[in-house]
C-alpha cells in the first residue's frame, strides 16, 4: 500500500490524508479551516487518531463511498490542483485499520442542520462500504470528524513524524488554525496567520503533454464522449480536431472511432506515445494556487521567529515543453530555524508540493538536489549543516511530476531543480547582505568595546601627567569614539530597510 511502510510514516500516512481532505473540503466550501488533531498511544505500536475540521461534512449517502472504498475520490477526475490527487485517500486509512486491528472506522458528520455518526468498514474483497450503527445526532457541532485505530504504527517527534507534518502544514497554509494533541498530552497550537483564503486555483483541461498512459485509461473510462476522438478534443486541453487528425496519423493502429470506455492499456500507450509527436500550444498558466510571498512571511515569522527573512515567488516556468509550474522559496536565518540536534542546529530544507509537506524520500527530490547544489558559501553561509537557516520551498502545478509512487518527492526535471535554484539564489542574495551587515557590525561593535574600556584609564593617565580634567577629557574621547563607531547607532533602520 502506497505510503504505509514503516511505523512513523504510516502514522503520518494516516493524517496526512485526513488533513488533506479536511482542507480541500473547507477551502471548496469557502471556509477558512479550523483543524483539531489527536493522537493517542493505546498500546505498543498502536494509536488511536482523531481529525476534526470545521468544512461541509460528507452527506449521509456519500460517506460510504467517500470514506470506505478506494479510489473513488471525487477530485480524481478533475484536473486542478489540489492536494487530492496526492496518496491513496481516506478510503485507504479505513482499510489500513482494518487490516492493523480488525476494525474500521467512526465517522461524525455535521453540515450545520443535519448531523450523524456511523461506523464504516470496507468489504475488501468487492471493495464495497459498509456502513453500520448509523445514529441521527444533534447538529451541535460542525464539520466531519473521523475517528480510527491504527496497528503497526508509531509516533516520534522526529523529521518524519506527525508533529512535524502538521507544522509544515501550518507554514504552507497560513490561513488554517490547527491543534495536535500529541500521545503525551501535549498540545501543539498553530494559530491562523492570515485571514484570507488563499486563491482558488481554476480547473483546467489537462494538457496533454502532462498525461500519462493510467491516467489517459482513467479519463478514457469514465467519460460520456461517444468515440475517442471527441473524448479527446472534449477532455484536454489545445487537442482540436485537426490535432486529432494528425494523432491518427501517428498511432495507425488505434481505432479511434470506439468508444473510450474500450480503450486499452495498449491504445493509450500509443495515445500518449503520439501526443509527444504532435506540436501543441502551451497550457494555461492561471490554473495554479501558490502560498503568497507575504504568506511565506507571515506564517514564517509566526512559527519560526528568524532573525531575517527573505522570500521570492518566481513567474511560472514550464517543463517537458508544457506542464506549468511556479517555485515559491523562503530562506528564515536564526529563530528557531535550522533543525535543532541537541545543542548544534543545523540547516534543514523544508520541501512542499502544492502546499503539502514532503517529508520523505528525501535524496531522490529536485528540491534537495536544487539546495545542495547552491556553493552556500557565497551567501555567507560557511557550512549548511552547521548554521540556523531553514529553505522553505514549494513547487506548484497542476501536474507534480512525483519521482515515486509514495509522492514524497518530485521528479529530478532539469527545468525545475534550474528553476528552484534560481528562486534559492535570489533568496540567499538578501540573506548574503543581511549575514554580511550583521558580521560587519559585530567586528565593529567589538572594537568599540575594547577602545571604550580604555577611555576612563586613559584620561585618568592624562590628568595625572598633564593636569587636565579628567571628566573633561573622557568625554571629548567618547565624543570622538562614537563618530567613527556612528553606524553603529543608527544601523538598526538603516539595516531594516535593506533587508525588506
Ligand atoms: N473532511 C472531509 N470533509 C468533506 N468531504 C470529505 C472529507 N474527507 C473526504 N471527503 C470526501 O471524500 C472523498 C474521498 O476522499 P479521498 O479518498 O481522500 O479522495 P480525494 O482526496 O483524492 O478526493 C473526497 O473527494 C471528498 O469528497
Ligand atoms: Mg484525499
Amino acid at each position: 500500500m502506497l505510503g504505509y511502510a514503516g511505523k512513523v510514516r504510516s502514522l503520518t500516512t494516516i493524517v496526512h490524508e485526513y488533513i488533506t481532505n479536511s482542507l480541500d473540503a473547507c477551502e471548496e466550501a469557502g471556509i477558512l479551516p479550523e483543524i483539531e488533531v489527536r493522537v493517542k498511544e493505546l498500546a505498543e505500536n498502536k494509536y488511536s487518531v482523531y481529525v476534526h475540521d470545521n468544512g461541509p461534512g460528507i452527506p449521509y449517502k456519500h460517506v460510504g463511498k467517500a470514506l470506505a472504498s478506494v479510489l473513488t475520490g471525487t477530485k480524481f477526475h478533475r484536473y486542478m490542483q489540489q492536494r487530492g490527487q496526492q496518496g491513496i485517500g481516506a478510503g485507504g486509512c479505513t482499510i489500513f485499520a482494518l487490516i492493523t486491528t480488525g476494525k474500521g472506522v467512526h465517522v461524525k458528520s455535521s453540515t450545520g442542520k443535519e448531523a450523524y455518526s456511523c461506523d464504516l468498514s470496507i468489504d475488501i474483497k468487492g471493495n464495497k462500504p459498509l456502513v453500520n450503527n448509523v445514529e441521527q445526532l444533534k447538529p451541535e457541532f460542525r464539520g466531519l470528524i473521523v475517528e480510527g485505530e491504527f496497528g503497526d504504527v508509531k509516533y516520534e517527534k522526529s523529521e518524519h513524524g506527525v508533529y512535524e507534518y502538521v507544522r509544515r502544514t501550518a507554514l504552507s497554509n497560513p490561513h488554517i488554525s490547527i491543534k495536535l494533541v500529541e500521545p503525551d498530552g501535549n498540545e501543539a497550537v498553530f494559530p491562523r496567520s492570515v485571514k484570507t483564503m488563499p486563491r482558488r486555483p481554476r480547473q483546467i483541461l489537462p494538457h496533454p503533454l502532462g498525461i500519462s498512459a493510467s491516467d489517459l485509461l482513467d479519463f478514457a473510462h469514465t467519460s460520456e464522449s461517444r468515440k475517442i476522438t471527441s473524448f479527446l478534443v472534449d477532455s484536454f486541453s489545445r487537442v482540436t480536431h485537426d490535432k486529432v487528425r494528425e494523432l491518427i496519423e501517428i498511432a495507425k493502429d488505434v481505432d479511434f472511432e470506439k468508444a473510450p470506455k474500450q480503450l486499452t492499456w495498449e491504445d493509450a500507450t500509443k495515445i500518449v506515445n503520439a501526443f509527444k509527436h504532435v506540436k501543441w500550444i502551451g497550457p494555461e498558466l492561471d490554473a495554479m494556487s501558490t502560498i503568497g510571498e507575504q504568506q511565506v512571511e507571515i506564517a514564517m515569522r509566526n512559527i519560526i521567529d528568524p532573525k531575517f527573512i527573505s522570500v521570492v515567488e518566481r513567474k511560472p516556468q514550464v517543463f517537458k515543453g508544457g506542464v506549468p509550474f511556479v517555485v515559491e522559496v523562503g530562506i528564515a536565518y536564526g529563530g528557531k530555524a535550522g533543525r535543532a540536534n541537541g545543542e548544534q542546529v543545523s540547516g534543514n530544507v523544508l520541501r512542499f508540493a502544492n502546499k503539502v509537506p514532503l517529508l520523505f524520500d528525501t535524496g531522490s527530490c529536485a528540491i534537495t538536489e536544487a539546495v545542495q547544489g547552491i556553493d552556500w558559501k557565497r551567501y555567507s553561509i560557511a557550512k549548511f549543516d552547521e548554521e540556523p537557516v531553514s529553505v522553505l520551498v514549494n513547487v506548484s502545478s497542476v501536474y507534480i511530476p512525483y519521482s515515486g509512487v509514495g509522492k514524497q518527492a518530485i521528479a529530478q526535471e532539469d527545468e525545475i531543480v534550474e528553476e528552484i535554484k534560481l528562486a534559492v539564489q535570489d533568496a540567499g542574495r538578501k540573506l548574503q547582505r543581511f549575514l554580511s551587515g550583521e558580521r560587519h557590525r559585530s567586528v565593529q561593535e567589538s572594537g568599540y568595546k575594547t577602545i571604550m574600556r580604555y577611555v576612563s584609564q586613559l584620561a585618568a593617565d592624562l590628568e595625572e601627567i598633564t593636569g587636565r580634567k579628567k571628566e573633561e577629557t573622557e568625554r571629548e574621547l567618547k565624543t570622538l569614539i562614537e563618530k567613527k563607531y556612528k553606524s553603529l547607532f543608527k544601523e538598526e533602520t538603516e539595516e531594516a530597510q535593506s533587508a525588506s
